[in-house]
């Protein structure tokens, strides 16, 4: 059995949504906690230990592994310490502010013959697994497209995020988990990108963003969230010669999700085209379908559930095998981010792995 003795590096938000995740994971053990506001640990379970100095998380000898949960500018100097110290390290993401800084944690954990991996575990989420499927599969024929929509009613971001020098805005927030998404369906070069970043409502950070990956194959991929759409939802499209898969849970109406893949029951090929009269005039490509010619099958059901980065991670700490989210990886989505970043300074497209 695997000996995961965790420390965790932060007790805020997502420090207790670890704390209570792993409370249900009997392979792992929280040895302790450790937070530099001490009143965010009054609700920590009793007899913890409890630290208000990361250097005293990071040397305990109950501690074997340490999992980062500060905000993001502490993760360097976290995982750097922590590789010293000899422990292992579950990073929160985004891992790094920039590139140059997350090689330094990389080479760090290689020196000391630590393990290392971030949590980026989005690749998880029940609105993306079947959507993978679709698409690795051929569910829908050949791809042509992937969109990956988030859309949000708040404006505002809270906390630290709307802070730049904390690694603040949209981009490193969510942007992160959904490049990861992307880059995690579609196993191909990325040949260019090109990225549209707004702040909306904020004013030093950003909370829109439009990205646009351009695969080997021809496929495209975007992705768009903003913070402040009226029209709140998660969305994912696959479309495909053979038909269009759709994920969307709508978060005004209860959540109510809609999945399906739509079929034609015959294409249209080079026949007159019939005219419509619409209310925008006659066409003869966007009328209604007739009746009986689209037709919807379900999406594939896969399991996933929100135990399933911890189970993998034990399972790699188990076999001493890869982790599921490789350093290269993350690198690869830190990488693109910047490609990103100066798409949008630039306005033009940017080449990125040809
Ligand atoms: N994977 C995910 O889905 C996910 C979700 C939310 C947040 N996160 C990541 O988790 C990290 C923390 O985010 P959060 O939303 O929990 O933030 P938060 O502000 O709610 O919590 C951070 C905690 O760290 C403490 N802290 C700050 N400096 C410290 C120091 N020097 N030593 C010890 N403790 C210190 C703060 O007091 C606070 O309690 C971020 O990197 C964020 O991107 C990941």
């Amino acid at each position: 059995m695997a000996d995961i003795r965790l420390g965790i590096l932060g007790f805020g938000f997502m420090g207790h949504e670890h704390m209570n995740l792993l409370s249900k994971i009997p392979e792992i053990t929280v040895s302790a906690i450790c937070d530099n506001v001490p009143s965010q640990m009054d609700d920590a379970p009793k007899g913890i230990t409890k630290y208000t100095d990361m250097d005293d998380l990071i040397n305990d000898p109950a501690v074997n592994t340490v999992l980062i949960v500060v905000p993001n500018p502490l993760h360097k100097e976290a995982a750097i310490k922590a590789a010293k110290a000899g422990k292992n390290i579950i990073c929160e993401k985004p891992a790094a502010l920039s590139v140059a800084d997350y090689d330094e944690m990389v080479a760090a954990a290689k020196e000391a013959g630590v393990r290392f991996t971030v949590h980026q575990q989005r690749r998880h989420d029940h609105d993306y697994v079947p959507m993978k499927k679709v698409f690795r599969d051929g569910l829908v024929g050949k791809t042509y497209l992937i969109r990956s929509m988030m859309y949000g009613v708040n404006g505002n971001m809270h906390d630290w995020h709307i802070y730049p020098e904390m690694g603040g805005g949209m981009l490193y927030d969510w942007g992160i988990h959904l490049i990861d998404q992307v880059l995690d369906m579609v196993p191909e070069k990325v040949t260019s990108v090109y990225a549209d970043i707004k702040k909306v409502i904020n004013k030093d950070v950003d909370d829109y963003f439009l990205l646009v990956f351009r695969f080997e194959s021809g496929l495209t991929a975007e992705i768009e969230l903003g913070t402040y759409f009226l029209t709140p939802r998660r969305e994912w499209m696959v479309l495909g010669d053979k038909g269009t898969a759709i994920f969307d849970v709508d978060f005004v109406n209860g959540m109510k999700e809609t999945k399906k893949i739509v079929r034609t029951r015959h294409l249209l090929e080079n026949v007159p085209g019939k005219i419509t009269m619409t209310s925008a005039g006659p066409t003869r490509s966007f009328g209604p379908p007739e009746e009986g010619l689209l037709y919807e099958e379900p999406l594939p059901e896969v399991k996933s559930s929100e135990f399933d980065w911890f189970r993998g991670y034990i399972d790699a700490i188990e076999n001493g095998t890869e982790f599921e989210i490789t350093v290269e990886q993350v690198r690869r989505d830190l990488c693109i981010m910047d490609a990103f970043r100066e798409s949008a300074k630039t306005g033009k497209a940017v080449e990125f792995e040809s």
